[in-house]
Parts: structure tokens; sequence; C-alpha cells
């Protein structure tokens, strides 16, 4: 059964996990402590019987502003509606907080996840020249709630 609960400092490893395969970084651990610091309901984990399989992590960086920093679920559970739990789930806690806008970035090569902002959506507000660290463009999407 899928479970979404808060993220917890005891999850950073297996989170740490979905990060390097999902995404292919490798950030340190503060990195993760530091999100959670910054917006505790932001940072959500999404729990198929007890083992994480997902997760969704954001800030509210600007007034009424929501940025997404990191979504990710496990390439061998995808296509069943986690990450459309976990956006919902996110997007239901800026409704919350009275946010207006949230915005994310993604890369150019990054179809499948463009296009599933797109049914969320967000639109492609803006290109991001060599946002990446490997030198790819990235493009800034958005959407009002
Ligand atoms: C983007 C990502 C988080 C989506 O997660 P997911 O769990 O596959 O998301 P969902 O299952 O909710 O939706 C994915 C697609 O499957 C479809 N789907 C959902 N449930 C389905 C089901 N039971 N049967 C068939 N299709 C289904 C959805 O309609 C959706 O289609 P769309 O992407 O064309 O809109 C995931 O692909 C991922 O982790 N990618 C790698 C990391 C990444 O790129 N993150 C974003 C970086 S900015």
């Amino acid at each position: 059964m899928l479970r979404l609960r808060p993220f917890g400092p005891n999850d950073i490893p297996a989170v740490a996990a979905v990060v390097k395969e999902s995404l292919r970084e490798n950030y340190p651990a503060t990195i993760y402590l530091d999100i959670h610091k910054w917006w505790r309901d932001g940072f959500m984990i999404a729990e198929l019987d007890g083992q994480i399989v997902g997760f969704i992590a954001g800030v509210n960086n600007a007034p009424q502003n929501a940025r997404i920093l990191m979504l990710a679920v496990q390439p061998s559970h995808r296509k069943r509606g986690i990450g459309s739990a976990l956006m919902d789930a996110f997007l239901q806690q800026c409704a919350l907080r009275a946010m207006r806008t949230v915005e994310l970035e993604v890369r150019m090569s990054n179809a499948n996840a463009i296009n599933f902002y797109k049914r969320y959506g967000f639109q492609i507000a803006g290109t991001l020249p060599k946002f990446y660290t490997d030198g790819e463009d990235g493009y800034k999407m958005m959407r009002h709630l």
C-alpha cells in the first residue's frame, strides 16, 4: 500500500539512494537537512510496503512562491501514479500556505518529466543555459495555483 508521509532525518540514506539512481546526483547529507529545516511540509516521502520508493522536496523561496527542488520515483515503480500522488500532496501544501506560484527546473532532454509537469499545468517560462553541472541547458517551468 502506498503511504505518503513527511521526511525525517532517518530517511537520508534511502532518499540519497533514490537521488543517486533517479537523479544521478550525489549530495552531502546536510543538503537534505537544510531543505527539511527550510520547509518541513514541503519534503514528502512515498513509501510502498514500508520501502521508500520516491520523494518530493520543495522550498518556499520567495513570498507566495514555492520551488520544487527534487522529485523522483525509483525506476521500477514509475507509471503507477506515485509521482502524481507526491505532486498532488505538494500542491496541497502550497495551497495551505497560500502560495500563488510554483516553479521548478528541468533538463531539456528530460521529455518524460516535462510531459509530466505539463499535465500538471506547468508551462515553460524560460530557458536556463548550462544550468546543470554537466553543461546541459534547462527549462524553468512555472504554474499558478
Ligand atoms: C517524473 C517522475 C517523478 C514521474 O513519476 P511517476 O511515478 O512515473 O509518475 P506517475 O506514475 O504519476 O505519472 C507518470 C505517467 O504515467 C502515467 N500513469 C500513471 N499511472 C498509470 C497507470 N496505472 N498505468 C499507466 N500509466 C500510468 C501518467 O498518466 C503519467 O503520464 P505523463 O507523464 O505522460 O503525464 C519519474 O518519471 C522520475 O522519477 N523520473 C526521473 C527523475 C526526474 O526526472 N525527476 C524530475 C526532475 S526535474
